[in-house]
Order: structure tokens, then sequence, then C-alpha cells
């Protein structure tokens, strides 16, 4: 999907403000109220990683780094948003994209109410867009939703007048795992730099929006990209390089052999059952005996491997209970920086909705 309906990502790779182009990107003093700060962000929503150049991924990452300089205070917390109301708005179950958005606003002092959709005016035939604008007439500014419908945020962004944030839309799209998961790497790698190294996607891409976001990232941040599964569960990445991507180093295979040799970093899916369609895979035990993730096969790939999962994990089925808890593995670090992330994407779009429009 592309970012048509967020209203300040047109032309996204042609049109990077030129202190992100040129490449001389500062963190902002997140300290202060962002409205303050010389920042050449111009996206008044974060609806997918797919629009964003490789200027604003490093913005997005110094914006981090001085996030985590917040964390690590002995009172985690900055008064930079102080007056935003954040709503928290969830159509279906989640652990890390909510507390940390919800931990995240709190540490940049914004008022944050949460809704499950289960409890709320929907469970009675409430439209989204019926709830979306009764969310903005309640006075919030920015909301961040997850709705099993794909594009759903895009309808979102249309009716609110403040930030959307996508927490996940169906299969298509989950920014903020992408940008934690770049943030990740980026702080894991000796150097920080991802060009050239091979990165493997395993397991159900067919129906993640956590693969479809990382994509983008990870290819635009010079990876080489490798998306394996059963043939099944890869249907239609194939047509994804020639499509969007030329220049990005992009391979899909079933072949977990060719696929796991020498990788620097592999990242495992979970079997999303309950998206699953009858026919895909033939039962879990078999995916697991075919393309789980194990000790033994992980010795194809580089000896420090790092090793990814964006959570929750069926530990047994796509990731072997040894190999999540393996000193290689980040997955505990990945949900570490989730917050850090969050918080940077609440601080850097707050700015723009405070300046009234775009940088
Ligand atoms: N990775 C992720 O989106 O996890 P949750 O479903 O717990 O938010």
């Amino acid at each position: 999907m592309t970012a048509e309906t967020d209203r300040t990502a047109s032309a996204e790779g042609s049109a990077a403000p030129a202190s992100v182009a040129s490449g001389e990107i500062k963190a902002p003093a997140v300290d202060a109220p962002p409205e303050t700060q010389e920042v050449a962000w111009r996206h008044e929503h974060l609806l997918d990683v797919d629009g964003l150049t490789r200027g604003e991924l490093e913005l997005v990452m110094r914006t981090t780094d001085a996030m985590r300089e917040v964390l690590s205070r002995p009172i985690p917390k900055v008064p930079a948003l102080r007056g935003t109301n954040v709503t928290i708005l969830f159509y279906e179950a989640s652990t890390r994209t909510r507390v940390s958005f919800e931990v995240a606003a709190k540490n940049l002092s914004c008022d944050v109410v949460n809704i499950a959709a289960s409890s709320s005016s929907v469970s009675k035939g409430e439209s989204l867009v019926d709830t979306v604008r009764t969310i903005e007439a309640l006075g919030a500014h920015m909301l961040v939703m997850r709705h099993p419908a794909s594009g759903a945020p895009y309808l979102a962004a249309e009716v609110f007048g403040g930030s959307v944030l996508n927490g996940g839309d169906g299969w298509h799209g989950h920014p903020s795992q992408a940008l934690l998961d770049l943030y990740t790497l980026r702080t894991t790698i000796p150097g920080g730099s991802l060009d050239g190294k091979k990165v493997v996607i395993l397991g159900d891409s067919l129906h993640s929006r956590v693969a479809r976001s990382n994509i983008w990232t990870l290819t635009a941040m010079g990876a080489d990209l490798w998306i394996c599964g059963p043939s099944t569960l890869l249907r239609g990445f194939e047509g994804w390089a020639a499509r969007g991507a030329a220049g990005r180093r992009f391979t899909v295979t079933s072949d977990m052999g060719a696929a796991l040799k020498d990788a620097d970093v592999v990242m495992a899916l979970r079997i999303q059952k309950e998206r699953m369609s009858s026919g895909l895979l033939p039962s879990l035990r078999e995916y697991a005996a075919r393309y789980g993730l194990t000790q033994e096969r992980l010795r194809a790939a580089k000896p420090d491997v790092i090793i990814m999962h964006p959570g929750p994990m069926n530990e047994g089925v796509e990731i072997a209970a040894d190999v999540a808890v393996d000193p290689r593995s980040v997955i505990t670090a990945q949900v570490t920086n989730g917050v850090a992330v969050r918080m940077a994407m609440l601080y850097l779009l707050a700015g723009i909705r405070r300046r009234g429009g775009k940088a």
C-alpha cells in the first residue's frame, strides 16, 4: 500500500528536506517541546515506513538515541509533550505495542486514554469513522490504533484532525515494529551499519505486517534481505522486487539452507494461526520440523548471528525455546527499544501538529 492518504507523504523519495538529504542529521533536544526544535520531519502520520527516506530513518534513529538517554535517567520522563492527549484504540490483542506506546506517551508527559474496542461502543456497531470522530471530539490530539483490516489507519487519518500512528493493520504494516527492529540492529551490529548484511526473515511472511514493513526499512538501509518459508507462505513477495524496490537487495526462497548460509541476522516470524486459511500448511508439527529455527540449523549462519523475533512467540514451532534465549538473541532488547522508538515517533509527529502542518 502506498501512503496516498498520508497527507504529508507524497513524493517521499524525492523531496527530503535539505538537512536530511545532506546527511547533517542532528537529534532534537528532547527535553524541550518539539515545536522549539529545528527538525526536518515532514510527516503528519505514521501509517507505514514505505515513504520514509534513508535520511528520515536516520533522523528517527538519532531521536531514538536521545530518548534512550532519557530512559537511562533516574526519572525517565521529560515534559516535552505536556498538554498532548493520546488515545490508544486497539481492535486486536496486543501486549508489546499497546503497553510500549502507553509508556512512551507517559514518559513524554502526555495524557493517555486506552480504549479496547471490545468494551467500547464498537461492540454496539459503531463504525471506525464514527469512533475516530468521537475520540477527536473528546479531545485527542494523537491516535494510536491497531485494526484487523489492512488500510484502516489510512481511513482514520482521513477523518482525524491530529496524527494517526499505525500500531498494526491486518497483513499490511507495522511501522513502529520495523523502526524498533532497525534500531535494535543498528545498536547491536558492530559499527551499526546494515550495508551488505545478510538479514533473513523466516516463516509466515504471507500474513505478516512485520515482514511487509521490515522489507522497506531494511532494504532502504542497504541490507541484503532474504525472505524464506514454505512457498505457500511466500505468495506475492516475488513481485515486490519488480514493483517497487529497484536497486534494493531482496531474495525470496523456500531453501532454508541457502537462506541461513552465512546469515548475519535471522528474524523468525510467528505462524499466524488466526489468519491462516486451510491448506497453507500440512500441520504446525511439520512446519516446525521443516522450518523451525533450531540451534542445529543456526550453525549454517555466521557464528555471531543476531537472533530476532517480533513476538509473541510460539516456542517449539517457529523458534526453539533454547534459541529464543540464546546469548545471541536480542528479542528482549527489541521490546525494550520499542519504548524509545515510540517516544521518538510521538515527539516527531507532535512537532508537526504543534507547528500546524508540515515542517
Ligand atoms: N510485536 C507485536 O506487535 O506484539 P504485540 O502483538 O504484543 O503488540
